[in-house]
């Protein structure tokens, strides 16, 4: 199958490429690099022994996606391209929403123009809002707390509406957990710009000495060591996932929520725990308030993907943690070299 990956230079997409090109497919690359380097295409060129097509263009180029999907015959497409930072999402709402709602406006043009009707989105468990309870399971009632998850909402409804007004349309939203870990080489990851927002980028650098200390925001939640417990989940699982959908979407038609998660909660301090073990360094940390807009606990009921993708997530906390620290090492030597 030929794959477009709107965002496919960014850390999910690069992963998700090697994946699909080890299974046979054809992978084009679609990417402002806005938040990513075209470098990338130099390892996983090398990760998987040929090079990637890539197109430098934003989404909301509605012509150029076009011209893109007609002259790579794309059978399907991987919608990856956004903006994704909680935080500068309220301070920018208007960036949100032109970058991911009307972003995948365009891309649904563009693709309606060229009658390519399968489409896998990338969407987030944050649609669930304060889980009502747990785990969280795809009939959880939905809702969104801040820009970021708002757009997330709105691009999964929009894409149901579509689904509903033209039965041939193929579509699934995948609702990621934390992705966390590397690809096993170390070649690529996830590189943050600046300080890092999540956990497991901020855990590494402290452990490489970059950085003094973990700030663990809040011990006081009602959890077994009071820190919060999220579902991490390997990079490389979460690629695989996306095979899974592009072949189960295949057979199938309509739109469809699905969870990628693992079902297992981990707390702040079980990871850094982790991460000790794994990098044989030391991560020190202090315990500071709570960070607006956190929940307790939020993790996966995996079980529909097990049903219909047949995908369970495979990789364990170490892998998670110690492809980070391949990483972490590899590219602390190339920007010494
Ligand atoms: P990323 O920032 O590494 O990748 C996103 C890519 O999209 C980047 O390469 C960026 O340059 C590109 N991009 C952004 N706006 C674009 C535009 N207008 N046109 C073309 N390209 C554009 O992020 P990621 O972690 O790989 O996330 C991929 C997707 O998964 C995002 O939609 C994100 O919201 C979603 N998601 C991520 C997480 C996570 O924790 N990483 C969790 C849930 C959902
Ligand atoms: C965050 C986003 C969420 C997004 C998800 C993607 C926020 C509020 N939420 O989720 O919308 O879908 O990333 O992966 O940004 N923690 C610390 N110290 C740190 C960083 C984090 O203690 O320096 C704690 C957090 O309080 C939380 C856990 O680590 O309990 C995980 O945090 P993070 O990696 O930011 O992910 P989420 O908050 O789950």
């Amino acid at each position: 199958m030929n794959v477009l990956l709107t965002g496919g230079t960014g850390y999910i997409g690069s992963h998700t490429s090697v994946v699909l090109t080890e299974l046979g497919h054809l992978v084009v690359l679609y990417d402002n690099l806005s938040n990513s380097s075209d470098l990338v295409l130099h390892k996983l060129a090398q990760i998987t022994g040929q090079p990637i097509p890539f197109v430098k263009g934003d989404v909301r180029d509605a012509e150029l996606l076009t011209e893109t999907l007609a002259a790579y015959r794309i059978d399907a497409v991987i919608h990856f391209a956004g903006l994704k930072a909680v935080g500068e999402s309220v301070e920018k709402p208007a960036d949100y929403y032109a970058n991911n709602v009307q972003g995948t406006i365009s891309l649904l043009q563009a693709m309606r123009s060229v009658q390519v009707k399968t489409l896998v989105f990338s969407s987030s468990a944050t649609v669930y809002g304060e889980p009502q309870y747990l785990p969280l399971d795809e009939s959880h009632p939905t809702s969104a707390t801040n820009p970021y998850g708002r757009s997330k909402l709105h691009i999964e409804e929009m894409l149901n509406d579509m689904a509903a007004s033209d039965p041939a349309w193929r579509m699934a939203c995948l609702r990621y957990f934390n992705p966390v870990g590397a690809h096993e080489s170390g070649l690529i990851g996830e590189n943050p710009n600046g300080v890092p927002n999540n956990l497991m980028p901020y855990i590494a650098q402290v452990a490489a000495g970059q950085r003094a200390e973990l700030s663990v925001f809040g011990d006081d939640y009602p959890t077994a060591d009071g820190t919060g417990v999220r579902d991490y989940i390997h990079v490389m699982d979460l690629a695989e996932g996306h095979a899974a959908a592009l072949a189960f979407l295949s057979v199938t038609t309509g739109w469809h929520a699905i969870n990628l998660g693992t079902g297992k909660g981990y707390s702040v301090l079980d990871m850094v725990q982790a991460f000790e073990n794994a990098s044989g360094q030391q991560v020190p940390y202090k315990i500071v308030a709570r960070r607006a807009g956190d929940v307790a606990a939020c993790y996966a009921d995996p079980k529909k993907a097990s049903e219909a993708l047949n995908w369970r997530a495979t990789r364990t906390l170490d892998d998670m943690c110690a492809s980070t620290w391949r990483f972490q090492q590899s590219q602390r030597l190339s920007v010494k070299s």
